[in-house]
Formats: structure tokens, sequence, C-alpha cells
């Protein structure tokens, strides 16, 4: 059995089902008392990988644009079941990497195996296993959100029933009929969303997914991903917003100026770059001695202190030591916080500019 809490399109209150994957349901909202039905996702992606190392292979590839390089000599590997986040600043390369691995621009040069396909002599194939969000978003403006949903579906070999619970389950249920020409910029990227995972696809590559979207947007976005990711895609993502990526990703690529400068889980890229957590101590009182016992703790780098809390820099291992070191001293600790090196601070060092 499979549990799903959905959200009533007419009154906003959590509905919570529970059923089998494939079952269709039929709800009654115990608030509003709106009718609907909600069609439990299949258990895993509805077209198996084949290759089970990398999905996602990209060797050295260069795109230009007259004699401008938007992407030089680019090379990573994205693993089965992973989720990957693109990284890098306006005008790095993202966009034209991700319509380069989708065969939507021709390269200059390298290679990209989708599935251990060559996307260049495979391309319609490897979009049966692709969803994809662009990174402009589009469609047919004089049709409704389910008409535009449910020709997509056909385009793609996919359930139609899925249509109106996908449309529902992101939030355009009220919009379900308005033609999408109408639809705010977040209405469109929610859409193009719901026209991404449809047929829930074995590779997921998202351009962008929370460009013009409000917060509840966002979690939307953020839980379908980690959801994909569960039942088995592998999901590849470029965004600005790092807090997000940090939040779902297993590892990143950081672009910078069409160079590919990074790449590696974010905790890894903190060692590299040395960036280290910090421990923040609050204490019941604050005293000289326990002052002294912290900066007197060997190998740590900084100590602040703030009325009663102290904020320490240094590396995991050296935690205990602080700790029983302000215990000694005669300090009573009320709360324990550790903040684990920022993807910010990551991206910002990996793309400075330089002066
Ligand atoms: N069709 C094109 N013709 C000429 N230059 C292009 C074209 N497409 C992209 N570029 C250039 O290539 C570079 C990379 O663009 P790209 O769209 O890949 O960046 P991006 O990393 O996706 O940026 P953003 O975060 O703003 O979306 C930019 O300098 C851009 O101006
Ligand atoms: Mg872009």
């Amino acid at each position: 059995m499979v549990k799903k809490t959905l959200m009533c399109p007419k009154c906003k209150s959590k509905i919570v089902l529970e059923g089998k994957p494939g079952e269709k349901s039929y709800i009654s909202c115990p608030n509003c008392n709106t009718k609907g039905m909600f069609t439990f996702p299949k258990g895993k992606s509805d077209i198996k990988t084949t290759d089970n190392s990398f999905v996602i292979k990209v060797r050295n590839l260069t795109k230009s644009f007259n004699n401008f390089k938007a992407v030089d000599n680019v090379s990573f590997n994205v693993g089965n079941g992973e989720i990957f986040g693109f990284l890098g600043p306006n005008g790095a390369g993202k966009t034209t990497t991700i319509k380069a691995m989708l065969d939507l621009i021709h390269s200059n040069s390298g290679e990209i195996k989708i599935n251990g396909l060559d996307i260049t002599k495979k391309g319609k194939e490897v979009k049966k296993y692709v969803g994809y969000l662009p990174e402009r978003v589009a469609f047919y403006d004089n049709l409704t959100a389910l008409q535009n949903l449910n020709f997509y579906a056909e385009m793609k070999n996919a359930s139609k029933e899925n249509c109106k619970p996908l449309i529902e389950e992101f939030g355009l249920g009220d919009a379900i009929s308005k033609k999408v020409g109408k639809f705010s910029k977040g209405m469109v990227q929610r859409l193009g969303m719901a026209r991404a995972v449809l047929g829930n696809p074995p590779i997921l590559i998202l351009d962008e997914p929370s460009g013009g979207l409000d917060p509840r947007g966002v979690v939307l976005i953020r839980n379908k991903i980690l959801e994909m990711r569960d039942k088995g895609s592998t999901i590849f993502i470029s965004s600005h917003i790092l807090s997000e990526i940090q939040a779902v990703c297993d590892r990143v690529g950081i672009i910078n100026k069409g160079i590919l400068v990074a790449e590696d889980t974010v905790s890894q890229l903190s060692k590299r770059l040395n960036i280290k957590p910090k421990l923040s101590i609050e204490l019941e009182e604050m005293s000289d001695a326990i002052k002294e016992a912290v900066k007197k703790v060997d190998g740590i780098d900084d100590v602040q202190i703030i009325n009663k809390i102290i904020n320490v820099i240094c590396e995991s291992k050296l935690k205990a030591k602080v700790v029983i070191a302000i215990a000694n001293a005669g300090g009573n600790i009320i709360n324990v916080h550790t903040t684990e090196p920022s993807l910010e601070e990551v991206f910002m060092r990996f793309t400075e500019v330089e002066q």
C-alpha cells in the first residue's frame, strides 16, 4: 500500500489516501465535499533503464556560437538513481549543455550518452526515456491545461488518465479548463513540471525547475523530485536556488564561463576548499574561564562569543573536545547546533570573478 497526501483544489485541505500503485481512488474532500479521482503512481518508472552504471555520460563537450565557446570541453557522469545539481552563474553554459544533452543543438565536439545511447544517433529513442523541463516552458496557448497535457501524454505514449491528477497535484485543479495563454508564469512552470513527469520517465532533465515559483510551488517541486528519485528516476537539475540544490542533490557540478570547475558532493567540495563547519553552543551562563578554555582547544580556527552563545569554526572531529572543554570549565550547555558548510560558500569560491 502507498500513502499519498493530496491538497483539495478547492478548499486546500489535506486529504490522505491509501492505495496500491496504479489503483484509482475516488476522493471526496472531508471539508468541502469536492469530488475527484486520483490514480496512484506505478511503483517504478514505466520504462526501465538498461545501463546500471552511468545513466548520463558527457565527454569533452564543446559548443561554440560563432567564435565564442559557450561550453568548453565539459565532462561529467550522472549515476543511476542519482540527483545531480548543475550550477553556474548566468551565461555559464548550463542551458547550452542541457540542449546538447537532448540533441536540441549540435555540439562542435564531444560525446553524450544517455542510458548508453549516443544522443546524436539515437536521439528519438533517448527522448522516450527523458522527461524534460526547458528553461522557457511553452505550451499551446489556445488549448486548456488538460488539453495540452493530454496532447503531450499521447506524444509520449503515456496514460492520459494521469493528466488530471497530475494537474491537481501541481496545484492547478482550479485552472484545469483554463486556456494556458491566460496562465501566469508560475502556473506555466507548474504545468511544465507536470508534463516533464508524465509517464514516470526514468530520467528527468530540469532546467531551472523553481523559476517563477512561489515558496509553496518550490516545496511542491522539491517533493516531486524526491518522489521521482524514490521511484528510481535519475535526475539532472540546473538551478540558481542553492539551498534547494543542497537539500536534494547527491552531487553537484559547477560550471563557470563554459568550463566545469568542480564536480563532487557538497561536503567533499567543502573539504577541498577547507571550508569547515560552524559549531554554535548556547550556555546557561558565560564566564571568562569558559571563554579561555574554548580558545585553548588545539586546532580550532575561530571563536566568537555573543552573550551566552559561543560560535566555533573547527573540523567536525574537534566538536567533542570543545564541548568537553566547556563542561570542564563549569559551563552548563543548553543547546548545541552545527551548521555544515553551505553550497553557497562553495559556489561563490568556485565562481569567483577576477578583479
Ligand atoms: N543561440 C545562441 N547564440 C549565441 N550565443 C548563445 C546562444 N545560446 C547561448 N549563447 C551564449 O552562450 C552562453 C551560455 O548561455 P546559456 O544559456 O547556456 O547560459 P546559462 O548557464 O543557462 O545561463 P542562465 O543561468 O542565465 O540561464 C551565454 O554567453 C549566451 O549568451
Ligand atoms: Mg539557462
